[in-house]
């Protein structure tokens, strides 16, 4: 009830955008490629390290930049990205804090980068893992075209975003599904990226086996996962589904309870709904040839016309971000003309004070010359006479530029 961040969590329509959970998956639950799980070996051993030199070493409290890890789950969906972050919270004994990233920025529009910078506080109050699932947005680049509102909007909360990482002393978890098209920034501070490549024949065997329980779930006797592992390409995600509704389907049959088998046709039959579902959908984020290989995608192709265009609307997109930082920066450079200006007005009166007395003094000098002029001639002495008028002509003329320099 009185949780200050009640609100935070809580989307309008009350699903769940940021929630901390005690993980309860474990890398015995997750079927990988043996490269993606050495790559989650290696993570896991720096993590740990990191706790020991900056926790417990107490360099930490020595040097209090780039304290963080963050690391980038990339690949296609349901490759087990979120069951990872889960899996890593786990063997650290940490709560995973989820943000569901997608959402979260779309329902906090207009105030998003305060809500990402209670994210982190929150995260770090816990000493939660912070995964931010469906971080595709933050990941990609920012976009150059700057007629819509929205599209701003994201970039400055993925500002505020790339800034809170910097400062961040615990572990953040991103994951994505578009493998290319990084935002510059993004790669600048998340160094390590683990791929999470579609699963081949052999851990497709095993995840279709982990996917039930190892006594209770009755199986038909022709069940066979060696045949479907070859039979279909899928991800770990779709042989869940696939499960889920053969599952259903067996029991519903019209036996009793304990007759009640799940068979191979009832796999096959939910692997070909899933399926179906994914090609109505037809939303596959990596084209044809890069689901086959979608690391392909990630390594950039083959310098295509498309890379080049994409890679200068990327230093196009940077551009413009400074130029925005640039013009948000200008107000407080203004007010400092402002107040050069301000004090203006003061020096121009002391100056013009200044030449008053100064002229003043070389009139008062003008008149005595001019008595002495006048005395000499009215005396007799002629040429003494002359040059006393001369020099109070000069200094009369003296007088004249003073008075039109205050003028300019
Ligand atoms: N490599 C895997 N091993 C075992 N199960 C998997 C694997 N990948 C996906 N799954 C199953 O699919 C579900 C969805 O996977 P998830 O981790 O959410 O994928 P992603 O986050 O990559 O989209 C998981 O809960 C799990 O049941
Ligand atoms: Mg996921």
């Amino acid at each position: 009830m009185a949780n200050p961040f009640r609100d935070l969590f809580m989307g309008t329509n009350a699903r769940t955008l940021v929630e901390a959970l005690v993980p309860r998956r474990t890398f015995a639950d997750v079927v990988l490629p043996p490269e993606t799980r050495r790559s989650l070996e290696h993570a896991l051993a720096q993590i740990r390290n990191h706790d020991l030199i900056f926790r417990r070493w107490g360099l930490g409290e020595r040097h209090d930049a780039g304290l963080g890890l963050a690391f980038n789950f990339a690949g296609p969906p349901g490759t087990g990205k979120t069951i990872c972050a889960e899996a890593i919270a786990h063997a650290l004994g940490r709560r995973l804090l989820v943000v569901r990233y997608a959402e979260l920025e779309s329902q906090w529009a207009g105030a998003t980068g305060k809500n990402v910078s209670a994210v982190f506080r929150s995260a770090a109050e816990q000493e939660a893992v912070l995964f931010f699932d469906e971080a595709d947005a933050i990941a990609a680049r920012r976009s150059v075209t700057m007629d819509g509102g929205y599209q701003r909007e994201a970039n400055l909360v993925v500002n505020v975003l790339l800034r809170e990482l910097d400062e961040f002393p615990g572990v953040v978890v991103f994951a994505t599904n578009l493998a290319a098209n990084f935002d510059p920034a993004f790669e600048r501070r998340i160094r390590n990226h683990i791929l999470f490549a579609m699963p081949g024949a052999e851990e497709r065997e095993r995840i279709w086996r982990v996917q039930l329980h190892g006594e209770k779930t009755p199986l038909g006797e022709d069940v066979d996962f060696r045949a479907l592992a070859e039979l279909y390409p899928a991800s770990g995600g779709d042989i869940k589904n696939a499960v889920l509704k053969a599952a259903q389907m067996a029991a519903s049959e019209p036996v009793p309870d304990d007759q009640k088998r799940i068979r191979q046709h009832h796999f096959d039959e939910g692997m070909r709904q899933v399926q179906s579902a994914r090609s109505v959908m037809g939303q596959s984020l990596f084209g044809d040839a890069a689901a086959a290989d979608p690391w392909a995608a990630l390594a950039g192709g083959a310098g295509s016309v498309a890379d080049e265009v994409r890679d200068e609307m990327s230093a196009l997109a940077a551009r413009v971000v400074e130029v925005e930082d640039a013009l948000a920066a200008l107000p407080e450079r203004l007010g400092r003309v402002e107040g050069t200006l301000g004090v203006l007005p003061d020096r121009v009166g002391r100056l013009e004070a200044s030449q008053a007395e100064a002229s003043a003094a070389l009139v008062g000098r003008a008149a005595e010359l001019e008595a002495a002029t006048r005395a000499a001639v009215e005396a007799g002495r002629g040429r003494e006479g002359l040059a006393l008028g001369l020099a109070a002509a000069a200094l009369l003329a003296a007088v004249a530029a003073l008075a039109a320099a205050l003028l300019v």
